[in-house]
């Protein structure tokens, strides 16, 4: 959450650094603020979203001018979204400048000891409070910036990615990173800071991940020094990062969200390449075979997320056991670090993140890790935190995911979880033969038939104009589809902000029954096999009191085509492979109901893609 980005080098700094902030804005969109220095520190900063930063510079006939300077992308956390309290903040004499993602949480005994040294603030934020105290101690001990950086660090608790321009240093700037991510990007003569390296990848590929407490100081000339808050030098490893520019654009499509939707098929292969024969019948993963001794005899497996991340966690549970035959439980990232958990040295833990990045899922990796624990990461961002602090792990190789609302990461890790059950599985001997190669085949035509299913969005967008008025939706599956109606129902409240709900069917009568009206728009996927009959009354228990049925049905289905309101066929496909079908007409409804209703769905208000903050 916040985005932040920075340069140094022989460039006008301005628009490099606003369209630095454009890729970052899916972290947060509350304000947007830049800061200059060109003999003078300049600052300009707005409530809203990066056009109104640029506007509001536009209309103010100002030139910003330098050659350093940095920029911020808020989603706010302390004070409400406004001008005064969009970063950059500055110190009391004006001289430095500081841009934060992250929180302070002490924030408020610092704030109280300055308050009582003479210091005023015109902010509701923690960051206000680091750039008074980094001022404070500079003075109070006469120290260079980088060391006065360092100093107070040491008495923060709490999250932070900072960069710290100083007035009286034109030609340096200053970053800092604990538990929020930080990238360091080296071109010719021009460095950057970002928040990831989406900004900097048009001028460079060359870039190294800070590490927590790391503290780099980038001076003009291209000298860079990364030290920890223990000052000890740190000597990371240039990275050359394999990320193209048009990834990062919308490609011809209205939004990310529907490039991302309609680039599925292709993703969904990408994550199997390399990964899936099913004619030589073989699924392996790399960072799997490697541990493959120990994981197999693991007695049960943890898997950990947030999001939609646990969602598809949720699928793993049921594939994993029934797959691979290992007990598994499914936590919230956020419950497992607070609650003492109970973890066994052979317990396998996988963490799932597309970001790689989500605080609450990094802290509970370090607790699991702490009590001994295989933890291995499902992640899409390389070289991301959670990528780096793994044991192993598989990357899901879904490229740039910038719509804030999941998709085709949803999907790639579907896909890479259900080769890591086949996988395991197997080796541990619990799939017969011909049920593994059956499902190695029918996943090798998953691609295929997310294209056919893609195939219906016009018919979608037609269910979607019929329901687009509804105040509630709720949603039903049963097995592996029960986690999809999860998914479909965060989908529409996330960018409609429709109030929907995800329920197992056959839990309906014990509770939102109640809210059925003819009103009610009730999607059901009702592609399982096994439990055909059962889903068959429960959309007649839903019609016998008027909701509105919107049945997902397989292209065979004879009976629930003649009881729902509005349907749309899926491709059929062995059960456990299900949810990776069943999921692409949700996302789609989703979307074109969003739309309809005229909300802003790249950037559904007050959520983030990468929620750095606990
Ligand atoms: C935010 C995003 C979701 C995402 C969740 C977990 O809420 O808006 O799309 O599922 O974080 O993020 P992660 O990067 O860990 O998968």
């Amino acid at each position: 959450m916040c985005g932040i980005v920075a340069y140094i080098g022989k460039k006008e700094a301005y628009p490099l650094i606003v369209d630095g902030l454009r890729k970052m804005e899916y972290r947060g969109y509350d304000s947007a603020g830049v800061a200059l220095l060109d003999q003078e520190l300049s600052i300009y900063k707005k409530k809203g979203k990066v056009q109104d930063l640029e506007n509001f510079v536009l209309n103010s006939k100002i030139k910003p001018t330098g050659t350093i300077g940095m920029g911020h992308t808020r989603w706010a956390t302390h004070g409400e979204p406004s001008d005064r309290n969009s970063h950059p903040h500055t110190s009391g004499n004006g001289d430095l400048a500081l841009i934060h993602n992250g929180i302070i949480e002490n924030y408020a005994t610092l704030k109280d000891a300055l308050i009582e040294l003479g210091h005023t603030f015109k902010s509701d934020t923690d960051t206000e409070v680091l750039v008074h105290l980094i001022e404070e101690i500079q003075k109070k001990y006469d120290l260079p910036i980088e060391e006065a950086v360092k100093k107070s660090l040491e008495k923060v608790v709490g999250a932070y990615a900072i960069v710290v321009m100083d007035k009286k240093n034109p030609d340096l700037i200053i970053g800092a990173r604990n538990s929020s991510p930080l990238v360091f990007g080296l071109g010719e003569d021009e460095f950057f800071l970002a928040s990831d390296a989406s900004p900097i990848i048009k001028y460079t590929n060359k870039v190294i991940y800070l590490e927590d407490e790391d503290v780099i100081s980038i001076h003009r000339n291209g000298e860079y020094k990364i030290s920890n808050l223990q000052n000890k030098t740190n000597n990371h490893q240039i990275k050359e990062l394999d990320l193209k520019l048009e990834e990062l654009e919308k490609g011809g499509f209205d939004h990310f969200m529907l490039k991302e939707i309609y680039q599925q098929p292709a993703t969904i292969e990408q994550s199997m390449k390399g990964r899936l024969n099913a004619s030589e019948g073989w699924a392996i993963l790399g960072g799997m075979s490697q541990h493959i001794n120990r994981i197999s005899k693991s007695k049960r497996i943890i898997m950990m997320a947030c999001g939609t991340s646990w969602h598809s966690a949720l699928i793993g549970e049921y594939l994993f056991e029934e797959i691979a035959r290992i007990p598994v439980e499914v936590e919230y990232a956020s419950e497992f670090r607070y609650r003492n958990p109970i973890i066994y040295e052979d317990d396998f833990i996988i963490a799932l993140s597309q970001s790689g990045e989500t605080a609450d899922t990094l802290a509970a990796i370090e607790i699991a890790k702490e009590k001994g624990a295989f933890v291995y990461g499902i992640v899409n961002v390389v070289g991301s935190s959670i990528a780096r602090i793994t044991d192993s792990g598989s990357y899901i190789h879904a490229g740039p995911e910038i719509g804030v609302a999941s998709t085709k990461a949803f999907t790639s890790q579907l896909s890479v979880i259900t080769l890591m059950a086949l996988y395991l599985g197997h080796e541990r001997g619990k799939i017969s033969e011909g049920y593994y190669r059956q499902l190695l085949n029918e996943l090798e035509t998953v691609p295929r038939k997310v294209e056919q299913i893609l195939k219906k969005n016009d018919h979608i967008k037609y269910i979607a104009s019929e329901i687009k008025n509804a105040s509630n939706a709720l949603y039903l599956g049963r097995g592996y589809n029960f986690p999809v109606a999860l998914e479909g129902a965060l989908k529409l409240k996330e960018i409609s902000y429709i109030h929907a709900e995800g329920y197992p069917a056959a839990e309906m009568k014990h509770g939102p029954i109640a809210l059925i009206d003819m009103y009610m728009p009730v999607v059901v996927i009702a592609t399982n096999k096994s439990a055909y009959e059962k889903i068959v009354s429960n959309i007649q228990e839903v019609k016998a009191r008027k909701g509105i049925v919107i049945a997902i049905i397989n292209e065979d289905d004879t009976m629930i085509r003649e009881i729902a309101d509005f349907f749309i066929e899926i491709p059929a496909i062995a059960e456990p492979l299900s949810p990776l079908l069943s999921v692409i007409p949700l996302q789609l409804l989703s979307y074109h109901i969003a739309l309809m209703r005229g909300c802003n769905v790249d950037q559904p208000r007050n959520l983030a893609k990468s929620v750095t903050v606990e």
